[in-house]
């Protein structure tokens, strides 16, 4: 998508040396613009672990690139299984909660089983981060002319005026390469005339809607309204929201669907008002593994300092006293019977296990 109208995604390649990943450094926008370049796992790594990137699917090809470059930095063929081992076992606990990070991860380690030198190492990995990316660009062009079907629909419902739709967090293109999960659909229904505004709830303690989610919608010149995080339900009840659309971090193969902290909470209240929930989500943030989303899946604890201060355009302010303790949970888990449907890049299925099957096989 567009940054003061030029086209960007969210990780590439540098033109002239591909043993430079270049990165949108997302901890300081909305309020300045800036480009990293990672060299090495290290980089890749902190990145993000201190949410330089963040959203699930750009976790997972950072990843990637991040195992490529830690190939770059091996210089000799000496216990390589061991080292590509070791380097992807260390990659997966950079975050623990979106399951994208393993699934490019094992899926990049089962290529590299068997490979006899490092310079194959480094052509495969830089080969499968590539193709990673691309498939997740894939991926969300292809959830957003899903979803696109559904503000289609409730726009002719409503006569043309303009559909409401509510977002959390970041669910956007700078939380994927292009297009983003949730708001892929936004997008389409924008670019195809079709009214549309959304609410973005800002999404404490780091703001992923009012910092990000508000930026890009500006950028493409999407209609939206920021809102603190407790007034969703207010405006549900009011009719002023007629559809809610969240993206997820991790979804089991029955369709609970983890997603940033407060999701939940927007769930309960589109039930009790008979709004549509609906979960946009790459196969890539399926885990097939799992059946129970509250119970087995694992929720990030983050450094309470988020909690305790705001970071403004301005720096750093203090918000809770200095002696109160907090508590900074990163996601939380809306059961399956919440979600309306989840859209995916097959297509639109129930959030439950047989419709999971029949879209994705075993
Ligand atoms: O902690 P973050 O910023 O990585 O959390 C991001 C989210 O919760 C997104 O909603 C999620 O990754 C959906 S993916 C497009």
């Amino acid at each position: 998508m567009r940054i003061n109208g030029q086209h960007f995604e969210t990780i590439w390649t540098d033109r002239n040396n591909k043993e430079k990943i270049k990165i949108i450094d997302q901890q300081k926008l909305p309020f300045k613009f800036e480009i990293k370049t990672l060299t090495t796992f290290d980089e890749a790594y902190n990145a993000i672990k201190e949410m330089t990137v963040r959203g699930a699917p750009l976790i997972g090809v950072t990843a990637a690139f991040g195992v490529y470059l830690a190939m770059l930095g091996k210089v000799n063929n000496e216990k390589l299984a061991d080292f590509i081992s070791l380097t992807c076992s260390k990659m997966k606990t950079a975050r623990p909660t979106a399951v994208n990070l393993a699934w490019a991860v094992n899926y990049l380690e089962s290529e590299l089983q068997g490979v006899k030198s490092v310079v194959e190492a480094r052509i495969l990995s830089f080969n499968i981060a590539v193709k990673l990316k691309e498939l997740e660009i894939e991926y969300s062009n292809a959830i957003g002319e899903h979803g696109l079907q559904l503000i289609e629909e409730i726009s002719k419902q409503k006569k043309g005026t303009p559909v409401n739709i509510l977002t959390h967090c970041n669910a956007g293109w700078l939380a994927c390469i292009d297009w983003g999960t949730a708001t892929a659909p936004v997008y389409k229904a924008h670019q195809k005339g079709i009214g549309v505004h959304v609410w973005v709830d800002e999404t404490r303690p780091r703001n992923q809607g009012s910092k990000l989610t508000a930026y890009e919608l500006a950028q493409e010149g999407v209609p939206h309204t920021v809102i603190p995080d407790n007034t969703g339900s207010h405006l549900m009840q009011h009719g002023m929201v007629d559809l809610v659309l969240v993206g997820s971090d991790r979804t089991t193969r029955t369709g609970d669907v983890c997603n940033k902290i407060g999701t939940y909470l927007k769930a309960l209240a589109a039930r009790d008002n008979n709004i549509p929930f609906y979960v946009a989500l790459p196969s890539s943030s399926i885990d097939f593994k799992l059946s129970d989303g509250i119970k087995e899946i694992p929720i990030e604890q983050r450094d309470g300092d988020e909690v305790r201060f705001a970071l403004g355009k301005e720096g750093k302010t203090q918000l809770v006293p200095s002696d109160s303790p907090v508590a900074n949970y990163g996601f939380d888990v809306t059961p399956a019977r919440l979600v309306s449907g989840l859209i995916t890049e097959r297509g639109i299925c129930e959030a439950n296990e047989e419709a999971i099957k029949k879209m994705f096989g075993k």
